[in-house]
């Protein structure tokens, strides 16, 4: 790899965005055929640069590079290699990627850490396909559970499906990859995707914890109908209560900051123009930085539901497909980040994520520790996702004097 790093690292995350499922715009979901090449390419770019190849039971990539010290702790870094639907190019990449570059640029100064790498690309982490997010990391460290190889996608297919086709047998859940006394820590480093590094002039900072985060699925059910023969008061009309659902949703996270919540996607049925709609099923994704205040906001808004679906002679149901609590980066791993980022741009303000991250799991099994990525105005889990050169830059310094830090 002759090219200037970050020259690299930008042509890395190109080349990888423009593999995808959907032609023209950027998406990959757990195990779907462009993963599976995203694997293949990244696991080439990891064997160029010395590390040893492989993937898990889960389709997670790891790429492993022993230290100069037999028996030596291993130090974690990555993120995920699946994306949202027409995603960015740094969502998830980035932090696979920049370590993968960082530890060439070692190699060819003929550098070799004492402890041992691994750089790891999840294989899912946003929960696009299943409604449930960490379905990578929950493999990694053995937190995979049986109730998770039950959700199922829009087409019916079970997570463990997926996982026997791509394993040609059986799956039985997998043993956490490391033990916990073996692991010096897993560092993440994502794009910030929010606009506050921007508004500071920062172009990276430190985690100090990440949001936690409640997801599922609530189906209106009601009676499909003619849309030009049933009188308005005689209707009993799915998506208008979900409408009114919807609102309500809103409603309530304006009123409690820092409170968030979405209705992301909405499947109508029969779905037709002169159809009533006869049943709904909305995804909700509902985060706090207290557990406290999520799970009585999440509480409320299902009494809501149940509220308008009694009101509308409605019916409706409630699936939680994933509940994560609020998790704090570890303090001693995350100072000596801060120290490092200091030192290349004074301040290093500490800041909560709303996002999910791997961390988020990963902190079950070793300390975790992230760095944030100044990105342009904020925006992601949108094409227009942008870091400049010059912050990656100071990313990928920032993650060398950490590795060197370890050394020491
Ligand atoms: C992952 O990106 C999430 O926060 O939804
Ligand atoms: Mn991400
Ligand atoms: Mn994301």
């Amino acid at each position: 790899m002759a090219r200037e790093p970050t020259q690299q690292l930008t042509r890395w995350l190109n080349e990888l965005a423009r593999i995808t499922d959907e032609p023209g715009k950027l998406t990959r979901t757990f195990l779907s055929p462009a993963m599976r090449r995203a694997n293949a390419r990244v696991g080439e770019w990891m064997r160029a640069a010395g590390l040893a190849v492989r993937e898990d039971s889960v389709g997670n990539l790891i790429g492993r590079l022993e230290g100069s010290r037999p028996g030596a702790k291993t130090l974690l870094l990555g993120s995920h290699l699946d994306t949202v639907r027409d995603a960015g190019r740094f969502d998830g990449a980035l932090g696979v990627l920049l370590p993968l570059v960082a530890l060439d640029m070692l190699r060819q100064q003929g550098r070799i850490l004492p402890y041992a790498v691994e750089v790891l690309g999840f294989s899912e982490e946003e929960g696009v396909r299943f409604s449930s997010a960490y379905l990578g990391s929950k493999g990694f460290t053995g937190t995979l559970r049986a109730a998770d190889l039950k959700l199922r996608d829009a087409d019916g297919i079970q997570v463990r499906d997926t996982l026997e086709t791509l394993n040609g047998e059986t799956f039985t859940l997998p043993r956490a990859a490391h033990r916990r006394s073996d692991l010096l820590g897993y560092l993440e480093v994502h794009i910030e995707q929010g606009p506050v590094l921007e508004a500071q002039d920062l172009a990276v900072s430190v985690v100090s914890a990440i949001a936690g985060q409640s997801r599922g699925r609530l189906t209106f059910y009601g009676q499909a109908g003619h849309a030009g023969t049933t009188p308005m008061g005689l209707r009993r009309d799915a998506l208008a209560g979900a409408a009114a659902f919807i609102s309500t949703v809103e409603g309530i996270a304006r009123t409690r900051p820092p409170l968030v919540a979405t209705v992301g996607t909405l499947a109508v049925s029969p779905g037709a123009p002169n159809v009533i709609p006869g049943e709904v099923t909305l995804s909700l994704d509902v985060r706090h930085p207290r557990d406290r205040a999520r799970r009585a906001a999440l509480s409320r808004m299902l009494g809501l539901a149940e509220w308008i679906a009694r009101r509308r002679g409605l019916r409706c149901t409630w699936e939680l497909t994933q509940d994560g609590n609020a998790v704090a980066c570890d303090p001693k791993l995350t100072r000596v980040l801060a120290e490092t980022v200091r030192k290349l741009q004074g301040r290093c303000p500490a800041l909560v994520s709303g996002a999910g991250h791997d961390a988020v799991v990963m902190s079950a099994l070793t300390p975790v520790a992230m760095l944030f990525v100044r990105c342009r105005a904020g925006r992601s889990h949108h094409p227009d996702e942008y870091a400049a050169p010059e912050d990656l830059r100071v990313a990928l310094r920032a993650t060398l004097t950490f590795l060197e830090r370890f050394a020491g």
